[in-house]
């Protein structure tokens, strides 16, 4: 089959992609999720010839991403995944909690088709947006024959759902996969892989049928100069399900930030051991809290809220 004869489908979700500005000059007094995905679309002559089919799921800016819209999103993949005629999914999202929903859907979903998160630094308006040419890639990577796996195409590259991490806040290049490893570069159109499509065992849907209000409390809190753990007593009295500490280094923590986390632990809140810095796992090592290994703080996050629904 053609790649232009390949189903793709589109699943817009918001974010700055479809963003909107009083001014083209503009690029950050913008208002994100102004645009319908159709819009978007049409901003893309080059994709005319494609099969494709759109869909609105969200309409939000990503700082915003909620359990709900998950919930909403996850079923939406899954069900146009298993239309037999459908070759992959593209979802356009915000930049903001893009590693997060990849995440999430990764370790729900794990798809044997590709499922493609794309997004933009500037909005629609700009005058040279980065939207038009990511969706383009972003296509071309769900109509490529064998893709599979959650992926962010992004500014050329095509990242793991694992790896990847917004580094900047600002420049069109936002990316980054933690450890350097990219799964494919997007050049002119063709996908030129550099590693394995990625793969994984799927959780299921059947783990986050939960009401939304109801999924666990999971929150970070962070080791630096005069933690003193008084953040984790805080929210023990509010209720919290489980914690994830951002260590310094190879997720070191203060006396206190690791004796109050001990505390919270002692009364059956779940405590994971990640890492501020960029990149890099936590080493796991006798009588330390558990490590969270190479997941971010914020995917360290999803995995514990996943394990805690998974005790239902
Ligand atoms: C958002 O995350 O929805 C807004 C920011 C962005 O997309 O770059």
């Amino acid at each position: 089959m053609q790649i232009l004869d390949r189903l793709i489908v589109i699943l817009g979700t918001g974010g700055t992609i479809a963003g909107t500005a009083q001014s083209a000059s503009d690029g950050v007094g913008y208002t994100a999720a102004q645009l319908r995905v159709e819009d978007l679309l049409a901003a893309v002559p080059a994709l005319s010839g494609q099969r494709l089919e759109a869909h609105q799921v969200a309409q939000l800016d990503s700082k915003d991403m909620d359990f709900a819209t998950w919930q909403r999103l996850a079923n939406a993949v899954q069900q146009q995944l298993a239309r037999p005629e459908v070759d992959g999914v593209v979802i356009t999202h915000g930049t903001d909690t893009l590693e997060e929903t990849a995440y999430f859907l990764h370790r729900v979903l794990a798809p044997t088709k590709p499922v493609v998160l794309t997004a933009a630094m500037r909005p629609a308006t700009a005058l040279a947006p980065d939207g038009p040419q990511n969706l383009f890639d972003a296509v071309q990577v769900a109509a490529t024959p064998g893709a599979a796996g959650v992926v962010v195409t992004f500014a050329g590259r095509v990242h793991d759902a694992v790896q990847v991490r917004k580094t900047h806040s600002y420049r069109v290049d936002a990316f980054e996969s933690a450890d350097g490893a990219i799964v494919a570069r997007v050049e002119e159109g063709a996908v030129r892989l550099l590693s394995g499509w990625p793969t994984g065992g799927a959780l299921g849907l059947a783990r986050i049928v939960r009401p939304a209000a109801r999924w666990p409390r999971v929150e970070i809190v962070m080791n630096h100069a005069g933690a003193d753990g008084a953040i984790v007593r805080a929210l023990l009295t509010s209720g919290v399900d489980g914690l994830i500490a951002a260590g310094t280094g190879n997720g070191t923590l203060s006396a206190g930030l690791d004796a109050a986390l001990r505390e919270a632990q002692a009364v059956g809140v779940k405590v994971c051991r990640s890492t501020r810095c960029d990149a890099g796992p936590v080493m796991a090592l006798p009588g330390l809290l558990p490590s969270a290994g190479a997941l971010s703080p914020v995917k360290a996050r999803v995995e514990l809220i996943l394990a805690l629904l998974g005790d239902d």
